[in-house]
């Protein structure tokens, strides 16, 4: 079939939510077509890369160019090389959004499917094909290098979260990946580590986002982990590829490995392995294209692999090509690429994501016309990080650290004078500190030892703090690989900030300098040991090109904030369940806190976090309450919330909605996020109710003997508040008989 009566088909068979996306029935059937036709050379080809981030052409059976893939879950990452890493030329300039950390703490799906929708256009205008995004691992542990990466803590919004941004990626006409499948939740020696987890924990927990990706978004990629699940590479785990993916969940599409993180091709490909993915020149397990070995093809011929196996691959393969109109030629949605409205939203998802910690003298927003002079302290206020983050990184066409965000907001008669804060111990790693921390894995204890501030430089701060409008400290975290940055590859040294950054804080708070706020700008939680003494504190995940405009905005009250935190900040990392069950190492990752991940564990072990889970101020009050709960047709509930701004200023606020179950008769969590709601933009006085569905589904335990959910009849209680620890009303809801599914 030539391109054209392949387009025929498409044609025929009609678009559904853009130009090219064929249903399901359709692209199976121009999948099989192109299958009939290729011979098992040609489909061992599509089972592996071409190179680093291609899939071959065969144009003898209609497919005319290379599938093409990129990074990452926040910008379409510059296109590599062929045989390596390196990017190719002349690199490719991008929207960076936001991180995923970030688009959680909006808890905003429109936000989601905005950004989106922005990388899938911009995947079209560079002629990408394959997304490899969103990442939707659980912070499990605050110290994972790639918490920034992912949506938080809690299966509940990262659900929700991902499927509208799938959704808006796919509404191009191109593929999402959402990775990494699965309990990849440390970077720790990630691709060695054997991770156990016990069933009911890993269906709980660790699956409902790859669920939701797969059944409600319909994202035609998924990509195996590198870790190890009970003793079984997760790319060779037939129980996770076979059974959970493909029979229990009905995914379709194609499932790759990480780069480099396929051990065979037999094993694999008998026991449901994807096609294998590495740095060009290091695929080695189906084909290789720089020496044009096939080794699955020779395990086909041996008899270890059915052909009827690798005609699945392909066939996977070609139904991804063919429903994204790659295949059949059909006109595909037309993107576009560093426009001001990418640049907007870019800038709104990172206004929407901040939160505000504390505002307890009221001194947020600054009024920006009564400044004249301001004291910044911290470099990574005008330190750029839209480069750097591994395969999370981008190009961007230009980035607005805070400091530009301040100059462009308060203009040319406004003095901003910058100051690192004193003893930062950011000090470039040495070769051979970063060797030792390869051999280890990725993971060194750092030496936590401070030797407290330099005095003389405090002093000189105190001097210009005193004589400023205003003193901004901005700390958290880097991105990148010296000292304890977040990055890819390795996880945190310890939960700790810079040694010398907190004695300086505690020390700059107690100078009581005119209007002083603390900005922490990290994906992870960092155990400041200030937050008492801190009466003004905004939280802020990696916000991308925008970052600086974001933040200035929120500081100046252009905009309320509104995001409420994806992670629980513990006050200390030994108040984890990871940290008190010993549980995290490079070796052998036993899950033994269970279900209790995040504000699950500090619940049940009633431990004060410094900021709960779904915390976040504004700049107005609200009052919120329980409404009313009413039984829907399909045997769930509707909870009801009224919201109404009380303050002075217009606003937005989020309802979270958990589920408490008075009458368990397993062992349950003290209480589970179940579903939210964001207002629109409330006006003082006005008044909004909004709705979160509830399902008999959302009430369930998985039952490992019966490998299925199950709600037990009996009473729940459903509790609405404005974070995991701020409880507005309750209500009870009774089941009447058992329920599996
Ligand atoms: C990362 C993936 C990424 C892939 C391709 C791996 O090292 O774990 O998240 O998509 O590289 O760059």
């Amino acid at each position: 079939m030539n391109t054209k009566t392949v387009f025929a088909v498409a044609a025929t068979f009609g678009s559904l939510a853009s130009f090219a996306m064929l249903d399901d029935a359709s692209a199976s059937k121009a999948a099989r077509e192109v299958l009939a036709r290729m011979t098992l050379e040609e489909k061992v080809l599509l089972t592996g890369g071409s190179g680093t981030m291609t899939l071959s052409a065969i144009p003898r059976v209609g497919i005319d160019k290379e599938w093409t893939m990129s990074d990452n879950s926040s910008t379409v990452r510059p296109q590599m090389n062929r045989w390596d890493w390196g990017y190719t030329k002349p690199r490719s300039a991008n929207t960076k959004l936001p991180s995923l950390s970030a688009l959680a703490s909006t808890w905003d799906p429109e936000m989601a499917r905005l950004h989106g929708e922005v990388l899938g256009a911009e995947m079209r205008d560079r002629g990408v094909d394959e997304l490899l995004g969103p990442g939707v691992n659980i912070a499990r542990t605050p110290l994972n290098g790639r918490n920034w990466e992912y949506l938080g803590e809690d299966p509940c919004l990262a659900a929700k979260m991902c499927v509208p941004m799938i959704r808006g990626v796919q509404s191009y006409d191109v593929a999402a990946t959402v990775k990494h499948f699965c309990l990849n939740d440390q970077e720790w020696n990630r691709t060695k580590v054997d991770t156990h987890c016990d069933l009911r924990t890993l269906h709980e927990i660790y699956l409902p986002a790859f669920r939701a990706a797969v059944q409600e978004a319909e994202v035609l990629c998924v990509m195996t982990s590198y870790n190890k699940v009970d003793g079984i590479w997760a790319s060779e785990n037939k129980y996770l590829q076979t059974g959970i993916l493909r029979d229990q969940w009905g995914f379709k599409g194609l499932l790759e490995t990480d780069w480099g993180g396929q051990h065979s091709d037999s094993f694999s490909a008998n026991n449901g392995g994807g096609i294998e993915m590495d740095r060009g020149d290091a695929i080695k397990h189906h084909f290789n294209p720089k020496n044009g070995k096939y080794p699955l093809l020779e395990s086909v011929k041996a008899g270890r692999v059915s052909e009827a196996t690798v005609d699945e691959m392909a066939l996977h393969v070609l139904y991804v090509m063919a429903k994204t109109g790659f295949l059949t030629g059909a006109p595909r949605r037309a993107g576009e690429r560093n426009t001001k409205k990418h640049q907007e939203i870019a800038r709104r998802i990172g206004e929407e994501s901040v939160v505000l910690a504390k505002n307890d003298k009221g001194v947020l927003p600054l009024d920006a016309k009564s400044v004249r002079k301001i004291l910044v302290v911290g470099k990574n206020a005008a330190n750029k990080q839209c480069h750097k983050g591994c395969s999370g990184e981008g190009n961007v066409p230009y980035e607005v650290t805070f400091v530009d965000g301040l100059k462009a907001r308060l203009g040319d008669g406004v003095e901003i004078v910058l100051k690192p804060i004193p003893k930062e111990a950011a000090k470039k790693a040495s070769k051979k500190e970063l060797e030792d921390v390869e051999r280890a894995g990725g993971h060194v204890e750092a030496n936590a030892a401070s030797e407290g501030a330099d005095k003389g430089a405090l002093d000189e701060l105190k001097a210009l703090a005193l004589a400023s409008d205003a003193t901004i400290v901005f700390t958290g975290t880097e991105l990148g690989y010296d000292g304890n940055m977040e990055s890819e590859g390795r996880d945190r040294q310890n939960m700790l900030a810079d040694p010398g950054e907190d004695e300086s804080i505690a020390a700059i708070l107690s100078w009581n300098a005119k209007n002083t706020v603390v900005i922490s700008r990290a994906g992870t939680p960092v155990g400041y040991t200030w937050t008492d003494s801190a009466p003004t504190m905004l939280m802020s995940s990696y916000l991308g090109m925008e970052e600086g405009s974001a933040l200035a905005r929120v500081v100046f009250g252009d905009v309320n904030p509104s995001g409420k935190l994806c992670q629980t900040w513990p006050k200390r990392y030994e108040d984890t369940g990871v940290a008190q069950l010993g549980t995290y190492n490079g070796k052998e990752v036993v899950y033994n806190e269970r279900f209790y991940v995040g504000y699950r564990w500090f619940d049940k072990k009633d431990i004060e976090p410094m900021f709960p889970f779904g915390h976040g101020l504004s700049y107005t009050k609200f009052d919120v309450s329980l409404s009313g709960v009413k039984g829907a047709k399909d045997g769930g509930w509707t909870v009801s919330a009224k919201v109404t701004n009380t303050g002075k200023v217009a606003g937005r606020e989020v309802v979270q909605m958990y589920v408490a179950y008075p009458d368990a008769k397993v062992e349950r969590c003290v209480k589970e996020l179940r579903g939210f709601a964001k207002t629109k933009l409330l006006a003082p006085g006005e008044s909004e109710t909004v709705s979160i569905p509830l399902s008999v589904r959302d009430l369930a335990y998985f039952d490992e003997l019966d490998h299925r959910f199950v709600t037990d009849a009996g009473r729940y209680e459903i509790l609405v508040g404005t974070s995991s620890r701020a409880v507005r009303g309750r209500a009870t809801v009774e089941v009447g008989a058992e329920s599996r599914f």
